[in-house]
């Protein structure tokens, strides 16, 4: 439905035309165009139906978010009118005010305009017609290396709009078996082994913490496993995802407003899963190994209680305070899991952990722990290339204090504070010592209607897949 191509010659006449601001007061448009950053202004030309978009670039640098954000701005804008689109890549990367290569510009376009032409899946009887469209990046070089860098962002986006249809999937069509036999099936014909753990399986290796959420639900609980291995021997990155398919906080039931959104608490495993995806189709050279626990967190005879004491896959005992903290209590056991079930050297794990991220950062960074520097300083490079953005918090040990426990080894609740830092110092405490990086994306893994990016689009974001591609590539 949708083309990209690569054309080295920039034709005379283009659909796109970017104008920094100052070359937008050279045209004395007054107010029909100000050339501010991501405004447009459709053009007609003569009495034919010629047409063109003038995109406006604003006056400052544009980083790897801007790019992608222009290039979907003005391919939607062009959209309507048109079944093909030019524009130079040439043209803009002159105006960023910085140096990409050529494949940074073609990559960071390519994925902008892939995910704003993600269409949300509806469940209305009549369905939208859907259009073919071919964008065109001119005074860029179709070598081996932009055209490499192009499928992987074919791959990138793909995986991605499975992310976000599942995210937006309601949960009575996403149960947590279910949503293991749709991310199955995603794999199928890559090279990555899958391997889905039922709840008889989760009771014989121990995974008590995954299983006493999942309790809550006659919907059983289930833990995905899928494994990338090009590497002979070479150590293994494992990415973690919290696949909570509906929270409605358990006993600790949550009220009908934040009930808002709660189809969407598996985002973690969904990026995860998207981020797998890109790797393996994309011939990712290193190890990686994604751990993914699903679950419904639900009010049953059977459901966890505050105040219950439960054990752990990796063994240590922990207090429930609170049963909508259960995305730590997965977590545990899938981290734990990934270290000495799968042998992984270091754990990145990605949840819509804690409200208070959100409030925090809102829809625009996600916060991050992490306790190891060099694993640190990969991710921050991961995320400059991706141009997604995080924030790192801080944490000392007046955090972990928060989260020891009078009876068992640790409670899953931290105090009124420190919300996001100590939900996230909970799930280290199963992390054996590897370095491990969190990140909390409470906040951004949901667009809503109104979308803060221009390739977003109405639902789920799949936030965190790019970074998570980028540093495990
Ligand atoms: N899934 C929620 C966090 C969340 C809140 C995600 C809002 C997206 C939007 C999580 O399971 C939760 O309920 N966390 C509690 C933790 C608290 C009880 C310590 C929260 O943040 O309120
Ligand atoms: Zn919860
Ligand atoms: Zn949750």
């Amino acid at each position: 439905m949708m083309k990209i191509m690569l054309r080295r010659e920039v034709p005379q006449k283009r659909t796109i035309y970017f104008l920094k601001k100052e070359e937008a007061s050279q045209k004395r448009m007054g107010k029909l165009f100000e050339g501010n950053y991501l405004e447009s202004r459709v053009v007609c030309e003569g009495q034919g139906d010629g047409f063109f978009v003038y995109v406006g670039l604003g006056e400052d640098s544009i980083d790897v978010n801007g790019v992608k954000n222009i290039c979907a701005k003005a391919v939607k804008e062009a959209k309507p009118y048109t079944e093909q689109i030019w524009l130079s890549l040439a043209e803009l990367g002159e105006r960023t005010g910085k140096r990409y290569e050529e494949r940074e510009l073609v990559g960071a376009a390519a994925e902008g305009i892939l995910l704003a032409c993600h269409e949300p899946v509806v469940y209305q009887s009549k369905q939208k017609e859907k259009k073919a469209l071919t964008v065109v990046l001119c005074g860029v070089e179709p070598s081996a290396e932009n055209e490499r860098k192009l499928d992987e962002k074919r791959a990138l986006a793909e995986g991605i709009c499975f992310a976000r249809d599942a995210v937006a999937k309601p949960s009575n069509l996403l149960r947590p078996e279910m949503f293991a036999q749709e991310v199955k099936a995603l794999f199928s014909g890559l090279p990555v082994e899958v391997e889905i753990y039922d709840a008889a399986r989760l009771e014989e290796m121990g995974l008590e913490a995954l299983l006493t959420v999942g309790k809550g639900s006659a919907f059983l609980p289930c833990l995905t496993v899928l494994r990338y291995l090009p590497e002979k021997d070479g150590e293994i990155t494992a990415l973690v995802g919290k696949g909570v398919t509906v929270d409605t906080g358990g006993y600790c039931v949550k009220g009908a407003k934040s009930m808002a959104g709660i189809k969407g608490d598996m985002a973690g495993a969904a990026a995860v899963a998207a981020a797998m995806y890109a790797l393996a189709k994309s011939g990712g050279r290193h190890n990686t190994v994604a751990v993914l626990p699903m679950c419904e967190n639900r009010i049953s005879p059977d459901a966890m209680l505050p105040g219950d004491i439960i054990s752990s896959y990796g063994g240590k005992t922990i207090e429930i305070l609170n049963t909508d903290a259960e995305g730590r209590l997965i977590l545990a056991d899938a981290v734990a899991f990934a270290v000495r079930h799968e042998s992984a050297a270091r754990v990145l794990d990605i949840a819509t952990l804690t409200g208070a991220a959100a409030i925090a950062f809102g829809k625009c960074m996600s916060p991050v722990l992490a306790d190891d520097e060099s694993f640190y300083e990969a991710f921050a490079q991961a995320a400059q290339r991706s141009g997604e953005h995080y924030v790192r918090l801080p944490f000392f040990r007046e955090h972990e204090k928060m989260i020891e426990s009078r009876l068992a080894d640790v409670k899953n609740l931290g105090g009124e504070t420190c919300g996001s830092i100590t939900g996230g110092l909970f799930i280290r405490a199963f992390a054996e010592g590897k370095p491990w990086i969190h990140l909390d994306i409470a906040g951004t893994a949901e667009a809503g209607t109104e979308p803060i990016r221009e390739y977003y689009t109405a639902g789920g974001t799949g936030v965190g897949a790019t970074t998570m591609f980028e540093l495990c590539f």
